[in-house]
């Protein structure tokens, strides 16, 4: 007979600030070490060394370790036997209990390597701005009219540098709240320990409540913190060079764990192939794809994959349809109302680019023109399976004037053109139903971008240039005050 072990907690960061914490304060308040595990003899396990209990199909034992060999916490739950579970309607409970903490500290984990890329561009940042004032403080004491212009350009680049001092308080700020996250984790993991003792006397009920609202708590803080404001997009990265002038391509943001297919669309006009390469590896080194025909031709390249269906604007139409490659049947299909079409309100390289669809952390989204609102982009909201709007915002932004336009956490970003130098100058926010000009450079390294789209998944923009299929990563701040928790 096996004891099931389930591993209810690898947490670790990378994130220099929380490695940190994790070997100063976690052994402490877990307590426990794994290496002092014995068997018991017969009775209740001894929790305060976290022994294994003596007869696994009756009891439970909850332990952590501080750290395992690559200096990670981990909690490992021994299980009563299966057969036992089914007999037992609490023991089950609590096995649900325990699988709802697992999935939470995996969460964590999701969340601390979400926050690392952004962290270490941070920390590069701090070098530089650390190095700049040292430089500046010496410039400044023999000051001496020949470096003046050195001196300039120095005071220039710190002012450049400034706005990043509020971006590191903030980073504290989150490492304290997973801290929170994690002590909660914690207690929850002691109480179920503590219920081997008191199986039946334990108030189910509130054990319960207690774990969904931390689950809740939870859910809602990782989407603030994987969500932020876009600051920075990466140097590309050409993936592969293929097709015609205009395309696009992407992979599915909601694809279950595993499934790294690749969704490719050549051409803006008339076609209906769409083909699926096996995974990214594939879709780099090889032309083995399978091809899919859709019962309608697309407009423009506003296509998006979503959880298993693409959706796409019907050749010469403004109506959206819903096609499950699963099934290889249109699952829905609806009129985008008022949506301009065949160029009307195309983006400003043309192609019957009038209708674009997107998924950012929120959802389903549909970018397009109208007449009632002159011609300026509207961002409707769409409910994925009926592809009714759920609500719907106008912007005064000219969608003719954009040269591509991707959302990021409920912001919708536009840029300035398809060809020359390219920058993301616009966004509007529709959390706060307001806008703003920013300005945030990108390489347009082969001169023409028909398709530029964000992917949650991968926190990276999927574009199209001039016959190449290429990435950038994108760098996103976030604020969050402990308060909202
Ligand atoms: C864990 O226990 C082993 C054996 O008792 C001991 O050598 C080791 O130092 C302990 N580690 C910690 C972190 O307490
Ligand atoms: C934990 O996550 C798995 C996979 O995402 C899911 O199937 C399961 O229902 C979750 N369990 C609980 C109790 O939320
Ligand atoms: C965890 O338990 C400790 C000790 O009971 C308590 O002081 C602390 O506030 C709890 N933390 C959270 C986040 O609930
Ligand atoms: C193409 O796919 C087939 C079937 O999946 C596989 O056997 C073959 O090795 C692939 N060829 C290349 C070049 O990857
Ligand atoms: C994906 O589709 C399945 C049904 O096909 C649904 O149960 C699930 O909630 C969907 N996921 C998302 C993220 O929309
Ligand atoms: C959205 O707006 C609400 C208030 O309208 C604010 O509390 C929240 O922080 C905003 N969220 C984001 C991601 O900007
Ligand atoms: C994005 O970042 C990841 C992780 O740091 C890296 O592996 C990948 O190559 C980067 N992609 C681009 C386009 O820079």
């Amino acid at each position: 007979m096996t004891v099931p072990l389930l591993k209810i907690g690898v947490v670790l960061s990378t994130m220099a600030m929380i490695t940190n914490w994790m070997s100063q304060t976690l052994p402490s308040l877990v307590g426990l070490n794994t290496t002092k595990l014995t068997a018991a003899q017969g009775g209740y396990p001894d929790r305060s060394i976290g022994v294994l209990p003596a007869n696994p199909e009756e009891s439970w034992q909850v332990y952590s370790s501080a750290q395992d060999s690559e200096g990670r916490c981990v909690c490992t739950v021994v299980a009563p036997q299966q057969s036992m579970c089914s007999r037992d309607a609490r023991t089950k409970q609590l096995r649900q209990l325990l699988e709802k903490v697992q999935n939470m500290t995996q969460s964590i984990q999701v969340l601390d390597q979400r926050t690392q890329r952004d962290l270490q561009y941070v920390e590069k940042m701090e070098v530089q701005l650390r190095g700049l004032e040292t430089k500046f403080r010496q410039v400044e004491e023999n000051h001496k009219q020949n470096i003046a212009k050195q001196y300039k350009a120095i005071k220039a680049k710190m002012e450049e540098l400034r706005p990043l001092i509020p971006v590191l308080e903030e980073y504290k700020a989150d490492a304290k709240l997973v801290l929170q996250f994690k002590e909660e984790v914690q207690n929850l993991t002691s109480v179920l320990n503590e219920l081997q003792e008191e199986m039946g006397a334990y108030d189910y009920e509130e054990l319960h409540s207690r774990v969904s609202n931390l689950e809740e708590r939870l859910r809602a803080c990782m989407q603030k913190l994987a969500c932020g404001k876009l600051t920075g997009i990466s140097d590309p990265i050409t993936i592969k060079t293929s097709g015609s002038r205009f395309g696009s391509w992407m992979t599915d943001p909601v694809a279950p764990e595993g499934d790294t297919r690749v969704w490719y669309m050549d051409g803006y006009h008339n076609n209906r192939f769409v083909r699926e390469y096996k995974s990214m590896h594939d879709f780099m080194n090889s032309d083995n794809f399978t091809s899919h025909r859709l019962p309608h031709p697309w407009s423009g390249t506003g296509q998006v994959v979503y959880n298993g269906s693409i959706y796409f604007n019907k050749f010469q139409s403004h109506i959206i349809i819903k096609f499950d490659f699963r099934t290889s049947s249109i699952s829905k299909s609806r009129q985008l109302d008022y949506a301009g079409f065949n160029n009307a309100y195309h983006y400003s390289w043309g192609g019957h680019s009038d209708i674009d669809l997107m998924v950012d952390e929120g959802g389903l989204w549909a970018v397009y023109g109208t007449n009632q609102n002159a011609g300026n982009i509207v961002i409707s909201k769409l409910n994925p399976t009926t592809l009714q709007i759920i609500k719907s915002w106008t912007t005064n932004h000219p969608k003719r004037s954009a040269g591509e336009s991707f959302m990021i956490c409920g912001t919708l970003y536009v840029t300035n053109g398809y060809s020359g130098g390219t920058k993301v100058y616009y966004a509007y926010s529709t959390n706060s139903s307001t806008y703003e000009y920013i300005d945030i450079a990108f390489q347009n390294k082969y001169s023409h971008i028909s398709m530029l789209d964000y992917n949650p998944r991968d926190r990276a923009l999927y574009a199209w240039n001039n016959g190449h299929q290429v990435l950038y990563n994108v760098t996103l701040f976030h604020v969050i005050r402990s308060e909202e928790l």
